[in-house]
């Protein structure tokens, strides 16, 4: 089966969506979602969405933290223009009727880690649903065509496809995994906006969509994917058997939180000024280092001196979950661990989402724009999902005016392939790919244990790879083979990058060096390059 589009949107959250709304007044957009249509990263934001909104505020303070978080990575043109960009794409979110929270005439800031102003917009504890929420119902409103429980395959190239001339993405073979068909379908342009990787990890706080798919098919077509080897980990994600992926927003911390040790010990103040609200990347080491020192398999989050009326009210969804743990955060200190959570690195961009393969675009979390340096500021991910949605779309508009006619495309083959009957084999590599990183490849590092990552990666990528090709494409292979691509991108990118900068600490270079590694690792496909991409 075929389709032909002008422009194919792969994903259906913030950056996706802002997209689609926009390219929609330029020509016929599809947007795929591999689960619901709802289904996102965004959706499980609960923080917000920083930009300046205060006259308290200012460009200059959100740049400079923004800067100071990014570990001397950051793009500064990049932050720049999302800064200034922000309270513009805020306003038009608010437009399409995004519900934030008001204090009075104004609305209501709330303060999170490295952040010097109070400056972020929420919707209580449950953001990134309000803002999913109003962008899928404006989608319909505007006509928007999306199709659910659609997974992409990979994206069709016109290298791949042996076509003469310049290579350039033509669309994707994309998985309809309620019927197990294939199809085609080729698109002007192609945006991948497909969310982060969270699911290499054991413990993260994504949800299950989040393998790395768009990142992964990005680097097997042959673009340049940056700076995989910062992964945020985030501070405080529940710790409870029953619990799976379950956030607790850094927003308490910004209304009060202290995190503690299990025997009610204080410990930030020995790390940072900013003590329970400092940088993501230092919360995160010093409570590894807690860990480690304690033998505890996890700290708690203190609320207990807030009163239980404004904990209810202001974080109404993390209150009632915990509570249904059997944990009353009014009352009894919150147990938390740090999870994987965020992937600073990505498909490299310019300030339009412009990949390096022509007509291939990418926003959000799949990609790697410059904003995020080596460790994001907090709820700095929607801003930049905005500011990049509408951007790409700019420049989508204008490629798809010029752009050539397409070559055909032949439909999916899938040769001598049989049905898959070893659904252990999955399960078993599955667990193997997110343990071996959790183990090897977490917060703090060392060379011996990413050689090892690397040698276990390896030989799982192998075996992957030959089931991958010998059986009908299903979404638990697809997703398989992604996570494993990734991981082994996260790996070589922090086996590359020998100083100590931001979310990625070794103890083999416990030092950051300026004078060598003021740059991004940047890795193309049959190509190790190290060398310094956009700098
Ligand atoms: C949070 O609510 O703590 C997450 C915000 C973010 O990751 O930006």
């Amino acid at each position: 089966m075929q389709r032909d589009v002008d422009f194919l949107v792969i994903g259906g959250g913030i950056a996706g969506l802002t997209f689609a709304l926009e390219a929609a007044r330029h020509g016929r957009v599809l947007v795929l979602t591999k689960a619901g249509r709802a289904e996102s990263n965004t959706r499980y934001a609960q923080g917000g969405i920083a930009s300046v909104l205060s006259t308290e505020d200012s460009f200059d303070a959100h740049v400079a933290d923004t800067l100071t978080a990014g570990a001397g990575l950051c793009r500064k043109d990049v932050v720049e223009m999302c800064v200034r960009q922000g309270p513009e794409r805020v306003r038009e979110l608010i437009a399409f009727g995004v519900a934030f929270d008001r204090a009075g005439d104004d609305y209501h800031l709330t303060l999170e880690g490295g952040h010097s102003r109070r400056r972020i917009l929420h919707a209580k504890d449950l953001t990134g649903a309000e803002v999913e929420r109003a962008l899928v119902a404006a989608a319909e409103a505007r006509g928007v065509e999306s199709l659910e429980r659609h997974l992409a395959i990979d994206l069709i190239t016109s290298e791949k496809l042996g076509q003469p001339g310049p290579n350039r993405c033509i669309g994707a073979y994309v998985l309809n995994t309620d019927s197990g068909d294939v199809v085609t379908i080729r698109a002007k342009v192609t945006l991948l906006a497909s969310g982060g990787c969270g699911k290499v990890y054991l413990y993260t706080t994504n949800p299950d969509v989040a393998s790395g798919d768009g990142i992964a098919m990005a680097h097997r077509a042959g673009a340049a994917i940056a700076d995989m080897e910062f992964i945020q980990f985030h501070p405080t994600c529940l710790f409870h058997p029953q619990a799976k992926n379950f956030l607790i927003s850094e927003a308490l911390r910004g209304e009060g939180g202290v995190l503690k040790r299990r025997d009610g010990a204080t410990f930030m103040e020995r790390y940072h000024p900013q003590k329970s609200l400092a940088p993501r990347d230092i919360v995160a080491r010093a409570i590894d280092s807690e860990l480690k020192k304690t033998g505890d398999d996890h700290i708690v989050l203190d609320m207990t001196h807030l009163p239980k009326a404004f904990l209810v009210e202001r974080f109404p969804h993390i209150y009632q979950t915990c509570l249904a743990f059997g944990i009353d955060m009014a009352v009894q200190p919150i147990p938390v661990v740090p999870a994987a959570h965020f992937s600073c690195g990505g498909v490299a961009t310019d300030l339009s989402g412009a990949t390096t393969l022509p007509f291939l675009l990418a926003a959000g979390e799949t990609a790697c724009t410059g904003l995020h340096g080596a460790n994001r500021l907090a709820s700095n991910s929607l801003l930049e999902g905005l500011v990049f949605g509408h951007n790409a779309s700019a420049l989508a508009a204008k490629l798809v005016r010029e752009a050539a006619p397409l070559p055909p495309a032949p439909d999916w083959n899938s040769g001598s392939a049989v049905p898959p009957d070893e659904g252990v084999v999955v399960a078993h590599n599955w667990d193997e790919v997110r343990r071996t990183m959790w183990n090897y490849v977490g917060i703090v590092r060392t060379n011996k244990r990413l050689d090892r990552a690397q040698r276990r990666l390896a030989l799982l990528r192998d075996e992957i790879r030959d089931y991958y090709w010998g059986t009908h494409v299903t979404a638990p292979t697809l997703e398989l083979r992604n996570l494993a691509d990734v991981a082994m991108l996260i790996v070589t990118s922090a086996r590359l990058r020998r100083e100590s900068r931001g979310l990625h600490t070794t103890l083999d270079f416990p030092e950051r060096d300026d004078a060598r590694w003021l740059k991004d690792t940047v890795l193309v496909r049959g190509v190790v390059n190290d060398a310094a991409w956009r700098r």
